[in-house]
């Protein structure tokens, strides 16, 4: 690095430090104020304690399961359909049920049976045996045990549940974590691993083993040889899972509601998102690159970004304008002196394809100043303390005080808001602080616990409201975008969330450290929050704190392409960052990716397509493909894209190839064709310009380049193979397509079939199919013959393409 761009780093730093350093004053006032009011209202204290429910009394059969009283407790089995059932543990307090996306279930039919000490509530394909002292065991449709739970154990306030977890048996899950996927081996050396449930502002960086992070969600998989099953506590209150012999979820509160479904990887996520909603399809642009800086401050920095992006050919979606651009940093806000234009401004923007996305907090600056904070008094939008004072914390704007989105009156007045910012051209929002942050010098970094909630009138305080906050900033956000903009789709990336956030918005993972393990790490937070129902995830790209090394930023960008949330973002003390910082060759690698993003995104939308339909998260764990083979269960250090590629980032400067253990099946390699066979372990090149990428043999990978469709074919080694491609006018709710192709291989050749349906008008101009692994030269269109030059051939829309595989004969006679 040459001497001024050091000196200017420094500088970056050194001013950057100061800034954070003009909050202390608030900050440490904050941490004194909020443990005064905790010392003041401690939480509330029962006397229902209770080691375990005590002996079975008596059991009732009902319309979707069975009542068991003890002499302690009560619980409902209820079956929602016959391989889901909620299990509710009394007493406690039921919880408001954000999370549920289904209320309406059809028709199940179920079975009490008595056996010597236990009773079996049963469907057809699952079986759950309560014991007579509490204890219960769920069995799949084989009979086989596949999770055993101890009785419950009731606290002063909440419940400490535990199950056996088997020797082998792995765990995913749990919403955001910057562990390795299996959340079991923790690779620290701890025999237990801890975590908690709270969500929690990394204040600027954060680094492998960070616990808690933004977006915590109680759910998770547990995997081992009898099986798999998925189990999701109903339960928003802060809360310890521990993961060791057993795994044991400690809540501070409320009740022990849960759900538990078994079976194979697709049907958990199918069952946990039919439960707690699936993420409706974005709009199409956001699945292209995002650009982000904390530090653009007006108009004319935007505009140069936008530029230097065309200048350097390189596609670009969307632009995110951190607080810098606000004044005071005060929520809703664009400063009209450093964005003088903003209409004009950011139609010029999207002529260049280039959205406008702003960031918006939700703490509101306390003062008689702000607008807002009088409307929001008036409406007693605000959260209060149980002394009745507002509950007031230093973030950005200075002392801001927080709007109870528990409260579905101010979760409108909030979605009014956004109306202004739409009107001026912004076209999606960036929700970030929203655990909700305040910034401290000790303690948590979040309002006094004894903070007062609506809870949509029930009441709660904010031991309960806490992780719930971020997911309902996102429904108020959602709502107020599905409202004010019908034809468009809304787009909301919120830091913080909960169970079914996904039905609202996509996150990021926040403020990562700039490292290389960091990077690495982030494959099993993005996994991990897939598995945990949201599929749209990605990490700032380079990292946000710090500044990456040419190839480190090289690396991380090469693998974030293959992400569905694809951004670089930095932070305001470390230099600016986009592809061409670094000049050559890392500009040109870096653009290819890029470009190979952008053709990719047929590909990525009926991946999206599928998500909004199944719940399954585009990027999967290598499990996916083979959860048979426990050999997979650890990996994630790679991940699919999709059933069809299979993505291996390079971790570690310097390194020019990696080994990777091939799944089952056959595999082609990206970059040459050739085919490799799996379950094995392979060695795979990967020089700067590229990272291993393979893709499953009978892949029809659909691309797109201009106008043009092409259909990439990943020839079966033996047999058929179906691929499909989802298609629309990539915003709104109109008509859309879905086409299906098919290739049937032969001995002498193969017949790829195009069946298409739906009402959206085939959106491009041309076709070209490229055939990969497979040689041919003479190929029938609908029946007329014509000439294969070079494994590609264009034509138009078909049904059928019989394509000669080329033969030994015919290679010499061309030779010749
Ligand atoms: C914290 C966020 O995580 C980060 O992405 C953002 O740049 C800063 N807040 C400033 O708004």
């Amino acid at each position: 690095m040459n001497f001024w761009k050091q000196i200017s780093q420094r500088w970056k730093y050194f001013t950057g430090t100061l800034f954070y350093l003009g909050f202390a004053p608030h900050a440490y006032l904050y941490s004194l104020k909020r443990d005064r009011i905790e010392q003041q209202f401690p939480p509330p204290q029962s006397d229902e304690a209770f080691d375990n429910p005590g002996k079975l009394i008596r059991a009732e059969k009902s319309s979707r399961g069975a009542y068991f009283y003890f002499e302690r407790a009560e619980l409902e089995v209820y079956f929602l359909t016959a391989d889901l059932v909620r299990l509710a543990w009394r007493p406690g307090i039921p919880p408001v049920p954000y999370a549920i996306a289904r209320h309406q279930w059809p028709e199940v039919e179920t079975n009490l049976d008595e056996a010597e000490d236990s009773y079996s509530v049963s469907s057809d394909t699952f079986k759950v045996i309560v014991g007579i002292n509490g204890s219960v065991k769920f069995c799949d449709a084989t009979g086989q045990i596949v999770r055993e739970e101890m009785p419950p154990q009731r606290k002063a306030e909440g419940w400490i549940h535990q199950a056996l977890l088997r020797q082998e048996e792995n765990i995913y899950g749990l919403g955001e974590r910057a562990f390795p996927l299996n959340l079991r081996n923790p690779k620290d050396g701890r025999l237990e691993a801890q975590y908690r449930m709270w969500n929690y502002d990394a204040a600027g960086m954060y680094g492998v083993g960070s616990d808690p992070m933004y977006l915590c969600i109680p759910v998770y998989w547990g995997m081992h040889q009898q099986g798999s099953y998925l189990v999701f506590y109903e339960n928003s209150y802060e809360a310890t899972f521990t993961l060791g012999d057993m795994a044991t979820a400690d809540f501070e509160g409320g009740s022990l509601r849960y759900y538990v479904t078994c079976g194979t990887p697709t049907q958990l996520l199918e069952r946990y998102t039919e439960l707690t909603g699936r993420a409706p399809l974005p709009p199409r642009w956001a699945l292209g690159y995002h650009q982000s800086h904390w530090g653009y401050r007006t108009e004319e920095a935007v505009r140069a970004e936008a530029r230097s992006f065309e200048e350097h050919n390189l596609p670009l979606s969307a632009i995110h304008l951190d607080i810098d651009v606000q004044v005071g940093f005060r929520a809703f806000t664009i400063d009209p002196d450093r964005f003088p234009k903003l209409p004009s401004f950011t139609k010029e923007l999207l002529k260049q394809g280039v959205r406008f996305i702003a960031i918006m907090n939700p703490g509101i600056k306390y003062s008689r100043h702000s607008n807002l904070f009088l409307e929001g008094q008036l409406l007693e939008a605000f959260c209060r303390l149980p002394n009745g004072k507002l509950a007031t914390g230093p973030v950005w704007p200075g002392w801001c005080v927080f709007p109870d989105f528990t409260n579905p009156v101010v979760r409108q007045w909030w979605s009014r808001q956004y109306e202004y910012l739409l009107d001026v051209g912004v076209s999606g929002f960036w929700h970030d602080m929203n655990e909700p942050a305040a910034f401290i010098l000790w303690g948590d970094r979040s309002l006094p616990k004894p903070t007062q909630h609506y809870m949509e009138g029930r009441g709660g305080d904010h031991r309960e409201a806490h992780n719930l906050y971020g997911f309902l900033q996102a429904k108020a956000g959602y709502e107020s975008l599905s409202h004010h903009r019908p034809h468009q789709r809304p787009f909301i990336v919120s830091r913080a969330g909960w169970a079914g956030l996904q039905r609202y918005g996509w996150t990021w993972t926040g403020d990562i450290e700039c490292s290389w393990e960091a990077m690495r790490i982030t494959v099993s937070t993005v996994v991990g929050l897939g598995l945990s129902g949201i599929p749209y995830s990605g990490p700032d790209t380079g990292g946000f704190q710090g500044n990456p090394s040419a190839e480190l930023y090289t690396r991380w960008f090469q693998m974030s392409s293959f992400l569905t949330f694809f951004r670089t973002h930095s932070s305001n003390n470390v230099s600016h960052r986009a592809p061409w910082s670094y000049g050559e060759p890392y500009l040109s690698i870096m653009r290819q990716f890029l470009q190979l993003r952008y053709r990719l995104m047929p590909y990525f939308y009926t991946l999206a397509w599928e998500a909004s339909r199944k719940g399954y998260p585009p990027v999967r764990p290598v499990f996916w493909s083979d959860s048979e083979d426990s050999r997979l269960w650890d990996v994630d250090d790679a991940f699919l894209l999709g059933n069809s590629l299979l993505v291996c980032p390079i971790f570690e400067a310097e390194v020019r190839s990696r080994n990777f253990l091939l799944p089952k099946g056959h595999w082609y390699n990206f970059w040459d064709d050739a085919l490799l066979e799996g379950s094995q372990q392979v060695n795979l090149e990967a020089p700067l310009e590229q990272i291993p990428l393979l893709v499953k043999a009978g892949t029809i990978l659909p691309m797109e380049e201009a106008k043009q469709l092409i259909l990439h074919l990943y020839p079966p080694v033996q047999g058929n193979s179906v691929g499909w491609m989802y298609g629309d006018a990539g915003d709104g709710y109109g008509e859309s397509r879905f086409d299906v192709f098919r290739i049937v291989l032969f001995e002498e050749g193969l017949d790829l079939t195009w069946e298409q349906e739906g009402d959206f008008a085939f959106p491009y101009q041309s076709v070209k199919v490229h055939l990969h692994g497979f040689e041919s030269q003479q190929a029938w269109i609908d029946g007329e013959e014509v000439a294969v030059s070079g494994n590609r051939l264009e034509c138009g829309t078909f049904e059928k393409i019989y394509f000669r595989r080329r033969s030994e004969n015919a290679v010499a006679w061309v030779e010749e």
